[in-house]
């Protein structure tokens, strides 16, 4: 594998490994700290970002490497007219491995095909976002120990939101889970993660517009609504605060219940949940640098 486009680039004993590695990495960080010495990174995000590419920055800073890149498409030649393959091959000369995130989805797989370096998809418009996943599984792994048997909601923007995307492919690979998909009828998966990956796993799942079923499950993934996706803004208002997650909306949910979010939160969590113990979006930030360590060393043949 030279590359990571899609979370089923990874088979599950691939993915198993990355989570064992990410986990050596947090209990010895300091057998890794010069493992890409003389390694560089390029960050090339022609679409905002905070977490990922400053996660993906210092996961190459505390291997050893070092970073370059750019973080808006402004500042970049493509806006002079230069296409994604282009500036592929040109960074290809300069680093030694690329996280790409573009609005524009299937532009990371064009960069892949025209680089010579590995290539990490850091988010493709409204498609995937496998390194998201790579994190929420860590997060999952390190709560729940297993994959399997898990009941999922899904609940926010279910349309636009790649983070629900990849991870619902990512799960559907496991035994025995299922998913609630809690959005507005306008926000619902699309028409291919049903066919495509919920049917032809037979996987059970149920879409609804309401939080009935809160007490049966074991993780829920919260999204925000995706602003920059809608084609008109009354739409978006009409939509971003359909469902937010209060405290009272958890009485009766599990104690156990892994509360998640790829952040970053608008309003769709209330503050006050920050502070439950069941909440694990922070912990999901910190667990996205040991991944993306992991992948790094990975797709580098580092040992
Ligand atoms: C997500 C993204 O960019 O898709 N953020 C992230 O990478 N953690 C989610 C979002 O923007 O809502």
């Amino acid at each position: 594998m030279k590359d990571l486009i899609s979370i089923t680039d990874l088979s599950i004993e691939e993915l198993q490994e990355l989570i064992a590695k990410a986990e050596d990495i947090i209990s010895n960080p300091d057998e890794y700290c010069e493992k890409c010495k003389r390694k560089k990174l390029a960050t090339l995000f022609f679409e905002p970002s905070t977490r990922t590419r400053l996660s993906f920055e210092s996961a190459m800073l505390e291997l050893g490497g070092s970073v370059i890149g750019f973080s808006e498409a402004a500042s970049s030649s493509s806006a002079k007219g230069e296409s994604v393959a282009d500036t592929a091959r040109t960074i290809s000369c300069y680093a030694d491995i690329i996280a790409m995130r573009h609005p524009k989805e299937g532009a990371p797989l064009v960069a892949a095909n025209a680089a010579s370096i590995p290539v990490i998809n850091a988010g493709d418009g409204g498609h995937n976002h496998p390194t998201q996943t790579l994190t929420d599984l860590l997060t999952i792994y390190r709560e729940k120990r297993r994959f399997n048997n898990l009941k999922v909601g899904f609940c926010g923007d279910l349309k636009f939101g790649r983070t629900v995307h990849s991870l619902i492919q990512a799960m559907s690979r496991y035994e025995g889970n299922s998913f609630v998909l809690i959005s507005p009828e306008e926000l619902r998966v699309p028409g291919y993660i049903k066919t495509d990956v919920l049917d032809k796993n037979k996987l059970q799942y149920k879409e609804t517009d309401n939080w009935d079923d809160m007490a049966e499950l074991d993780i829920l993934y919260m999204t925000r609504v995706q602003r920059e996706r809608f084609f008109n803004e009354a739409d978006y208002l009409r939509l971003r605060d359909v469902f937010i997650l209060t405290e009272d909306k958890l009485t009766n949910a599990k104690d156990d219940l892994c509360i998640m979010h790829p952040l970053p939160r608008v309003n769709e969590i209330e503050r006050a949940v920050d502070s439950d113990k069941r909440a694990c979006y922070f912990k999901q930030v910190l667990y996205g640098k040991y991944i993306r360590m992991a992948l790094i060393l990975k797709l580098l043949g580092v040992e």
